[in-house]
């Protein structure tokens, strides 16, 4: 079958994100299932070109996996015109230049969330690709988890009826990094390199809400950071200034209430890392990042409060598992496939540099509040375009 290939630069191919989600389980696992499908019989095939800082690491990472077109060059990398889409997950305060630079040399934008680091910048970028007539795309993972997949069915199929509120706990401990390794880079906890849990998290939630639930129109956070000092990834040891822990209430169209913990300074007695109770008038559901369970109103048992004596009930087992009914791919390679398909064949994304810079406001607007101590309005993004 005829390949057709599109040159895909991969900035930040050595971290956690750019290699793991995006290389390997995404661009490489499209081309090991024999490419993209079109319509017309070919097959779009990601010719990754690994860019970074190191070349020691981009050699190693490209002998690996077979591949030979990788360098430290951006700029060369940039001109040169058998690549089409410029790809960035950079650490984020590296991201609004990289991607500017990208805009300027005509290529088709995607990126990790944040898309910048406060929301002028990333404004700006979805206005300077919109004027360059780019296509641009942001990652939303987290919509294409198989948990939250089944959680917006039941949204959609009418399951709950009158929504009321969403509480959502998200969180693990992340070690010091003194007597066991920290699991997370260091500069996600330094405030001067773009760390914090409301950068980092706050974006993600946006989409999940606004998208799955319904759109934010106020918050109110509390920040702080409650493990202060850190070692990193040299065993150093250096002050954590940035938060590693939010309490958040959102407040969405139709008077719905979402409450979201984040934390890094927690341990985990829950399913999964993340999970979201829904509650709504015919029914609730508990999503996490794989299962979804529910209970519906007629199935709602009716405790009475009586501190005498011991829980009667297995509140959980009380719980209905929602069927997968479908096969679930990873959720990176799912929105990699879109965006190719976007930018091949001009199909519908909706996830684009607009969407991420309504989630780096949402952040900075709950930064705001935790600042402040009080409750922040979301407006509407000023030079949104209407669609
Ligand atoms: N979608 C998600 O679920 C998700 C999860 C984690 C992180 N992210 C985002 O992905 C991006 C990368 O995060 P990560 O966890 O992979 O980080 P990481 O530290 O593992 O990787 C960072 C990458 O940026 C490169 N880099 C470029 N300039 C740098 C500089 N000056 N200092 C340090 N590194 C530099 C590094 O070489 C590396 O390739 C961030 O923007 C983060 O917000 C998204």
């Amino acid at each position: 079958m005829e390949h057709r290939p599109i040159g895909i630069i991969v900035n930040g191919v050595t971290g956690r994100m750019g290699y793991r989600q995006h290389l390997v389980r995404s661009l490489l696992a499209i081309r090991e299932q024999g490419g993209v499908p079109l319509a017309d019989g070919t097959r779009l095939w990601p010719e990754p070109v690994l860019v970074g800082r190191s070349e020691a690491k981009l050699r190693e990472i490209a002998e690996r996996h077979g591949l030979t077109d990788w360098t430290t060059d951006l700029a060369a990398a940039l001109e040169r015109p058998d690549v089409q889409i410029y790809f960035d997950a950079q650490i984020t305060s590296q991201r609004e230049k990289a991607v500017r630079a990208a805009i300027e040399a005509g290529k088709h934008i995607y990126t990790e969330k944040p898309t910048a680091e406060d929301l002028a910048a990333a404004v700006g970028l979805a206005q300077a690709a919109d004027a360059a007539g780019v296509k641009h795309g942001v990652v939303q993972d987290k919509l294409f988890l198989p948990g939250l997949r089944k959680l917006d069915r039941l949204v959609k199929g009418g399951f709950f009826g009158r929504i009321l509120s969403v509480r959502g706990e998200f969180g693990y401990w992340v070690f010091e990094g003194d007597w066991q390794a920290a699991q997370r880079p260091s500069w996600n906890y330094r405030a001067a390199d773009g760390g914090g849990i409301v950068t980092d998290m706050f974006p993600h939630w946006h989409y999940v809400l606004e998208q799955i639930v319904a759109p934010v129109r106020a918050v109110t956070a509390h920040a702080t950071t409650h493990i202060p000092r850190r070692w990193d990834e040299k065993g150093k040891e250096y002050a954590a200034t940035a938060d590693d822990a939010a309490y958040a209430i959102f407040e969405l169209d139709g008077g719905i209430v979402a409450q979201i913990n984040s934390s890094w300074a927690v341990r985990v007695y829950r399913d999964e890392l993340v999970e979201f109770q829904v509650d709504g008038t015919e029914g609730s559901a508990v999503a996490g990042l794989r299962n979804c369970r529910i209970q519906h109103r007629a199935a709602t048992p009716k405790p009475v409060w009586n501190p005498d004596v011991p829980a009667t009930e297995d509140f959980r087992a009380q719980w209905q598992t929602v069927p997968d009914n479908e096969d679930f791919d990873n959720g990176f390679k799912a929105q990699w496939e879109l965006f190719l398909r976007h930018v091949v064949l001009d199909a519908p994304f909706p996830w684009d540099l607009w969407a991420g810079a309504r989630g780096v406001q949402l952040a900075e607007l709950a930064l705001q509040s935790a600042r402040e101590g009080r409750r922040v309005e979301v407006p509407p993004l000023a030079g949104e375009p209407v669609r």
